[in-house]
């Protein structure tokens, strides 16, 4: 048995992996097209609304709303929705903190159905554990690309009449057997902060193919301001400022032509990753539902038996880097505006609000399979400059340390 690093042995990979290098000379000739026009303003330009049009295309969808983040994609969803404040959305434990924050902002409770232990991504069967009379969305999050059980999701929308938001901020061109996630639900958000495979820095964008929806959300990114007729200003209803610039938009049109062959050398990598340790023992790799394709805007995996804090140390000893137990706890536990509730002053609006029915105590034991399931979680960010034997080296490493801490 070979020797590991930490006990004195040979790295598995000696020299670093490649780097991300997202941008080049189509960024460049976009955003020179957009100073040059002399505005940079999404009103009266050309890029923003080319963004929206060339996006809705793309994902074979009427219509899109370009925004800052995927945050504001997320919130702007909800606020074409519109629930009532106290109104309940159930969502993923472990998710980024941008699948939340709209749903406080709009004053409605989050309540957190727990997750696949196989896949990370939502359990359906505890998502229609947790609707009430109070539910009035469902935001689904497909965790590092990979498609959750939409059929179920959709089956339960349907039955209860409750309209499903997907979040696919680490999911771009993802399928769900022959549908691109992001058009299974009422609307698909996406992020274009810089580590997702379409980036721009930051930027955001919201798909529907409901026109009630489509004319809201542009209403929403633009503080609910009816830009249409003449005579005093128009704002329909409170809404923030989520305008994309056009400065930003530029880079995304040029990322949005590169992105076919971004999704498919990542996913090719991912599934030779998969194929390369499934067998191995002592780790499980994520489930992918039959017929699906993932976008492994992360590659994760299932450490079974030895800690996976230790494994994530031995293999990054080993020359590959990766974290363990991901966001390390589930997401209310991480933001103090669900664990201790600190929102808006020194209240604690949305919970303790008359109009609130739900009581909630964010805290470990609320979703006992991310409790006990998160922490065998290890991680490594593959990118699309890897190659064939960058991921041979990286399931060497993996298998040299299971062999060893098995
Ligand atoms: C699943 C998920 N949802 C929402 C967000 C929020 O996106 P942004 O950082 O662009 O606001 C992210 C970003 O990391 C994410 O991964």
């Amino acid at each position: 048995m070979e020797k590991l690093v930490i006990d004195g042995g040979k790295p598995a990979r000696a020299k670093p992996f490649p780097a991300r290098t997202p941008y080049g000379k189509e960024e460049i000739k976009e955003v020179t097209e957009a100073i040059n026009s002399q505005n940079l303003f999404r009103w009266g330009g050309t890029k923003v609304s080319g963004l929206e049009r060339k996006f809705a295309a793309k994902y074979g969808i009427k219509h899109a709303v370009a925004s800052t983040s995927g945050t504001s994609a997320i919130h702007i969803a909800l606020g074409a929705i519109n629930p009532n404040p106290g109104d309940e959305v159930i969502t993923a434990p472990i998710t980024d903190m941008g699948t939340i924050t709209g749903i406080l902002f709009q004053n409605c409770i989050p309540v957190f159905a727990d997750v696949d232990p196989d896949s990370f991504n939502m359990d359906p069967a505890d998502i229609e554990k947790k609707i009430t009379k109070r539910t009035k969305a469902i935001i689904v999050v497909h965790l590092f690309g990979n498609p959750a059980d939409m059929g179920a999701v959709m089956r339960m929308s349907k039955k209860y009449g409750i309209p499903v938001i997907e979040d696919c901020c680490q999911a771009y061109m993802t399928y769900y057997k022959s549908r691109l996630a992001g058009t299974i639900g009422d609307i698909g958000c996406f992020s274009m902060q810089q580590s997702k495979h379409l980036c721009a820095g930051d930027g955001g964008i919201t798909i529907t193919d409901n026109k009630k929806y489509a004319d809201r959300m542009l209403l929403f990114a633009d503080k609910g301001w009816n830009r249409t007729g003449f005579g005093p200003r128009a704002y329909l209803f409170l809404a923030p400022n989520y305008r994309m610039n056009e400065l930003t938009a530029a880079v995304a049109l040029a990322q949005l032509k590169k992105l076919d062959s971004v999704v498919r050398k990542r996913r090719q990598l991912g599934i030779l990753l998969n194929s390369l340790i499934k067998k191995t023992s002592g780790i499980k790799t994520l489930k992918i539902f039959e017929g699906c394709r993932p976008s492994f805007w992360l590659y994760g995996f299932k450490v079974l038996d030895a800690p996976a804090e230790k494994f994530a140390s031995a293999l990054n000893a080993e020359g590959v880097p990766c974290g363990s137990g991901y966001i390390g706890k589930p997401i209310f536990v991480c933001s103090e505006a669900l664990h201790s509730k600190t929102t808006y002053g020194n209240s604690h609006c949305p919970f303790d609000c008359p109009k609130t029915d739900a009581r909630i105590e964010y805290k470990e034991g609320l979703c006992p399979v991310t409790d006990t399931e998160q922490p065998k979680l290890i991680t490594i960010g593959i990118n699309e400059n890897f190659t064939k034997a960058d991921i041979r080296d990286i399931a060497a490493a993996v298998n040299k340390v299971s062999d060893v801490l098995d």
